[in-house]
């Protein structure tokens, strides 16, 4: 008799903690899982309402059209009509939607940044996708002193 319950203690043992850890998973789930949780599915409703209390930063180039017609006009004669605005610009909501626009002038991009960033010369992209090894390509001028940005064949 006293052999097997000394044996059966390899058992109870491991079951013992076996089930504090049970319930210490579910006491700590209970406890850290938000309320909301699985409402409508496995999914929380209040991430919504996080999300829509981020501040809009981008202003979305109809707005900025509305000011700004000549550089529309302008961009539409070249390949850069495709390109949004505020891809070069950054976003812009701040100085589209300010009272004065002209006191919140965004300062303009830096083109041997912006233009690498699409056009530096990479295998990866396609073959037909413009690219120019910038370094060669420019000679180290910026690449606003013979492109226009809007416009930008010469
Ligand atoms: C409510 C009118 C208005 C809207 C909308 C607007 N802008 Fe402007 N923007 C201005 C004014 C006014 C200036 C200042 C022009 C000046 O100083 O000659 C300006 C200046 C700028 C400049 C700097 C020009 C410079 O010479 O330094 C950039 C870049 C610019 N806007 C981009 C944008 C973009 C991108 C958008 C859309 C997200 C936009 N703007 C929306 C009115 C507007
Ligand atoms: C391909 C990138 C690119 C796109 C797309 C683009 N811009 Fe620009 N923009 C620039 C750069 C770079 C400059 C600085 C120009 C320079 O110094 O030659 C600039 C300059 C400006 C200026 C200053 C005045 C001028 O004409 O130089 C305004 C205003 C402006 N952009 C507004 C806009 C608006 C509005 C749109 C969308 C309709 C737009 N840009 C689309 C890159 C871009
Ligand atoms: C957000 C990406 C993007 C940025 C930034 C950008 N471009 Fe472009 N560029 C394009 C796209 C898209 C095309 C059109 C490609 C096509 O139609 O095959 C293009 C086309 C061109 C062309 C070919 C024009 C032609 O008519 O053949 C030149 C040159 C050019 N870009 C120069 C520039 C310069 C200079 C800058 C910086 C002021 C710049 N790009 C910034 C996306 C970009
Ligand atoms: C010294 C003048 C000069 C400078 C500076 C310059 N380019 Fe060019 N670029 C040209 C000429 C000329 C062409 C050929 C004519 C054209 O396609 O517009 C050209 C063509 C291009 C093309 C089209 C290539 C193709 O395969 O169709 C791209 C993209 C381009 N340049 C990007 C840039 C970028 C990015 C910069 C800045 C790092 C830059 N360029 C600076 C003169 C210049």
């Amino acid at each position: 008799m006293k052999q097997t319950m000394r044996d059966a203690g390899h058992l109870i043992r491991p079951l013992v903690i076996f089930a504090a850890g049970t319930v210490l998973f579910v006491a700590v789930r209970q406890v850290i899982i938000p309320k909301d949780f699985g409402h409508y599915g496995h999914f929380r409703p209040g991430a919504m309402d996080d999300n829509r209390k981020h501040p809009i930063r981008f202003a979305g180039q109809e707005v900025c059209a509305g000011c700004h017609d000549e550089v529309v006009a302008k961009r539409k004669t070249g390949k850069h009509a495709g390109v949004a605005c505020e891809a070069c610009h950054g976003p812009q909501a701040k100085h589209a939607n300010a009272g004065d626009p002209k006191a919140a002038k965004p300062a303009l991009p830096d083109t041997a940044v912006l233009c690498a960033r699409c056009h530096e010369a990479n295998v990866a992209k396609p073959k037909g996708f413009p690219q120019v090894v910038t370094k060669t390509h420019s000679g180290g001028s910026p690449c606003n002193a013979c492109h226009q940005a809007h416009a930008p064949k010469i």
